[in-house]
């Protein structure tokens, strides 16, 4: 007959957050509660009668009586497995890790045992993931110094190589020479790209819309991808403007088309970029610890390739770590990616069976609000005008408006030719001139000439491309007063420009 004290034990046995079992000497569950039955799949009284031992997972079992033996023997409270992971069996096969606690409890018939036990697979899924972020900015920051100290190192065998190859006459001598500026400038792109990844966050970036870029970045895929891969790019109407360089967001969708691509091989196969709005859910968030719960762009790839592995996947955002042959991936792909994201404040997640393709999404959180930007947008008349080329018209327009926002006022052209004869009309109303150095009609170095030969006092910011190799004396003999390597953030491109346009005193 129950008492009513054995009711309330009841209750208050079920409703613990953490599940118990009361297991007797020989080693049978006398006593589950909800909680209990719930971790491991069962149904109400099911686990009743059975040995505790059906919830350890076949290759712990044998060692798990003898363990049971030993603590009634010497029963003492303590944790289970101190230094060990431990893990429970499902009633349906899977396995859960756990943490137990065991309690002795003298009866007159003998001591039986109160187990609880603590689900802890979130908590190993977010050390998992705490663990990889800092290894991943561990590596970032060391490849970010040898990257630092490889490209001055490069620099100066690019500079000496260029001053010896004007006096050299020999022509075989000139053509190994030229072989030492072609890898010494190849050295200088991979050193580039370690830096981006290791490169902190800018915070003064603008707002963009990713639809464009990304529709360039798509387009500029397909000519370059094999004809056997199909691209597709769909795109929600309203996606977010995130703060964010839109070239870095084209070198990202590069590098995941191109892994795609790549995991597709010759056969037939298709990649889709899709660019939607997301939101994610309170069980989203609590799997991503770096996401909050707010308005995101998200930019996904998604491949029909022969998908990474469980171990390739641990792995995948290391930089140098590659599963491809040497001299066809460097293994920084991904880490770019990763680097370039975390560094607008977003966040990465992958998704891949073997066999199956994959997934990549990228989360990058929409931008709060743009009222500050706006107010700037209107720079006085006395604000310092900057004459700007750029054959890209992405550029020259992102570019213009940073500079804008910073307070000058810009002229900016996407033609070396009108921009120049812009500056022909009123050569003196302009305080800098920024340049872009490869442009199809003529060179940055060019217009810097035809540009001091009107006004020789002019300063000018040459910005130079990945794999321009300029050396620093030609650059200053042109008169050139400062030089941007690309990519640069937004922050940089204003701070030469201030730098430049400062009153000399
Ligand atoms: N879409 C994908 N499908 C299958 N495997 C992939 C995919 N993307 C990346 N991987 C795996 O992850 C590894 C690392 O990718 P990552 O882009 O960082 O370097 P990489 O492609 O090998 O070289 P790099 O990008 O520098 O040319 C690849 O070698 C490949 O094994
Ligand atoms: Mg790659």
């Amino acid at each position: 007959m129950k008492t009513p004290s054995a009711d309330l034990f009841k209750l208050a046995f079920d409703s613990s957050p953490t599940g118990k079992l009361v297991i007797d000497h020989s080693g049978a569950i006398v006593l589950a509660n909800r909680e209990a039955e719930r971790l491991f799949g069962y149904g109400p009284d099911e686990l009743l009668g059975q040995s505790v031992e059906v919830l350890v997972p076949e290759r712990f079992r044998w060692g798990h009586s003898g363990v049971r033996r030993a603590f009634q023997a010497a029963p003492q409270s303590r944790r289970m497995g101190a230094g060990r992971d431990l893990f429970g069996l499902r009633k349906d096969g899977t396995e859960l890790p756990i943490e137990i606690g065991l309690n002795p409890v003298h009866t007159p018939d003998g001591v039986i045992i109160l187990t609880t036990i603590v689900d802890i697979s979130e908590r190993r899924t977010l050390e998992a993931q705490l663990r990889q972020a800092q290894k991943l900015e561990a590596i970032g920051t060391l490849a970010g110094g040898i990257a630092h100290d490889f490209n001055n190192l490069l620099r100066s065998i690019i500079g000496y190589s260029e001053l010896v190859t004007s006096v050299v006459t020999d022509p075989q001598a000139l053509a190994d020479l030229e072989q030492v500026r072609v890898a010494a400038a190849r050295g200088q792109e991979l050193v580039l790209r370690m830096l981006a990844f290791s490169r902190p966050s800018d915070s003064a970036r603008l707002a963009v819309a990713l639809h464009r870029p990304t529709l360039e970045a798509v387009d500029l895929l397909r000519s370059t991808i094999p004809s056997l891969i199909e691209i597709r790019y769909r795109h929600d109407a309203e996606v977010p403007p995130v703060r964010v360089d839109p070239t870095q967001v084209q070198q990202v969708l590069m590098n995941l088309v191109t892994n795609g691509a790549q995991a597709i091989g010759d056969a037939t196969g298709s990649i889709e970029v899709a660019l939607t709005a997301f939101r994610p859910d309170d069980a989203f968030v609590q799997a991503h610890p770096l996401m909050s719960k707010g308005l995101y762009a998200r930019l996904s790839v998604i491949d029909s390739g022969h998908g990474m592995s469980d171990e390739v996947q641990q792995h995948a955002f290391e930089p140098f770590f590659t599963t491809k042959p040497v001299g066809k991936g460097t293994g920084l792909g991904l880490s770019m990616v990763h680097g370039i994201v975390q560094g607008a404040g977003g966040c990465v997640d992958l998704q891949s069976r073997l066999g199956e393709g994959t997934r990549v999404d990228v989360y990058l959180p929409a931008a709060a609000s743009e009222v500050a930007q706006h107010a700037l947008d209107v720079p006085d008349e006395s604000a310092p005008l900057i004459l700007f080329v750029d054959d890209e018209e992405a550029i020259s327009d992102l570019s213009r408006r940073q500079l804008v926002s910073a307070g000058f006022r810009v002229a900016a052209f996407s033609a070396s030719l009108t921009a120049l004869e812009e500056f022909r009309r009123r050569p003196d109303s302009f305080s800098l001139v920024v340049t872009d150095n490869t442009m199809p009609k003529m060179s940055g170095l060019q217009f810097a000439q035809e540009v001091r030969s009107l006004r020789p006092d002019i300063p000018i910011l040459l910005v130079s491309g990945l794999v321009d190799t300029l050396a620093p004396d030609v650059i200053y003999q042109k008169g050139i007063a400062g030089l941007l390597r690309k990519p640069h953030t937004g922050a940089q491109l204003v701070a030469a420009a201030r730098a430049l346009t400062a009153p000399r005193g």
